[in-house]
């Protein structure tokens, strides 16, 4: 059957939410309804070709065989061809990329293009193969990959919770990559980006190599800690636990304001606050609405640095990537 064009969009993302450094991630939904996230369109064509838009589009490498998405589609096509598909009888795509996250702004701006252009095709081609090709794991381990490829190490934090939505843990045992966490629906995260780029690869470059023993108990502890606060909705000790023993101490250098915008945050009684994935982006977790709005009016005044920048209220993406 021939497909027809569709579009896949998938949210923005928080990687680490700051006590799980590459084991845990949120997906972000503004509370205003405006998009804050990529979108791959898929369409039939007589040879493939991609095709690069949005506010962030200049942004990317100029030419489109080295852009994420088209190494998306090659790897794809060569996995199913490795489970035994006839990919020469398969109809020609083109694939259209909207770039509205900016790059390096710790909104897992790479994760959303790889999610929206693997859920796409995985999509598109069930359609023509009459069974989807690859199961909700393989295609996590598939956007994984592509995701290592860029950052220079494979971390599902925010692929996971990018496709499927909520907030994710990873398990990386067998082919169970990451577990659905229950939540708390009313807290809001406001995600502001300040407008400057930090490159995950650098933001990853300045850690230590080891973790002193101490911390590996504090960070284990309040990971446990915070799961199971969550499984039994205890609001104040899960908030408690979301602090960073692991990259923030050395990453908020890399960060104006931080340290300012933290303070703020805690004065008007956020529950937690945070670097969003590698920075700059920042994230404050509300239990009001009220809250939410000021913190959010204070780092867009404050946190911003330049015509780049945008601040959110959000709540959590339960829904991950979609198709429309
Ligand atoms: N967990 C990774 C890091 C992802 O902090 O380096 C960044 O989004």
């Amino acid at each position: 059957m021939q497909q027809k064009t569709l579009t896949a969009y998938a949210p923005a993302s928080i990687g680490n939410v700051s006590l799980g450094f590459d084991l845990l991630g949120a997906a972000l939904k503004p509370i205003d309804g405006s998009l804050l996230g990529d979108e791959v369109k898929i369409e039939l064509a007589e040879q493939f070709e991609l095709k690069v838009e949005g506010r962030f589009a200049d942004k990317l490498p100029a030419d489109p065989a080295s852009n994420i998405v088209t190494l998306c589609y090659h790897h794809f096509i060569q996995c199913l061809a490795k489970q035994g598909c006839d990919v020469k009888s398969l109809p020609v795509v083109a694939m259209t990329l909207y770039k509205h996250l900016p790059i390096g702004s710790g909104l897992g701006s790479s994760a959303s293009s790889i999610v929206a252009a693997f859920h796409g095709l995985n999509q598109f081609f069930s359609t023509v193969l009459g069974e989807t090709p690859f199961n909700d794991s393989k295609l996590l381990l598939m956007m994984g990959e592509l995701e290592g490829q860029i950052s220079g190490s494979v971390h599902y934090d925010n692929v996971a919770p990018c496709f499927l939505g909520g907030l994710t843990l990873m398990a990386e045992h067998r082919d169970q990559v990451a577990l659905s966490l229950p939540t708390f629906k009313q807290w809001y995260w406001v995600s502001c980006y300040s407008g400057i780029t930090v490159s995950t690869a650098a933001a990853r470059a300045i850690l230590p190599k080891e973790v002193p023993m101490a911390t590996t108990i504090q960070f284990g502890r309040q990971l446990a800690v915070f799961v199971d606060a969550l499984y039994r909705q205890d609001e104040k000790l899960a908030a408690a636990m979301m602090s960073d023993v692991i990259a923030e101490p050395y990453r908020k250098s890399l960060l104006p304001r931080f340290d300012e915008s933290r303070e703020f945050a805690e004065k008007q009684g956020a529950l937690a606050f945070g670097i969003s994935g590698s920075g700059p982006s920042v994230f404050a977790v509300c239990d009001s609405l009220e809250q939410a709005i000021v913190i959010n009016q204070w780092l867009a005044d404050n946190y911003i640095q330049n015509d780049t920048g945008f601040s959110h209220i959000c709540q959590l993406d339960q829904q991950g990537a979609i198709i429309y």
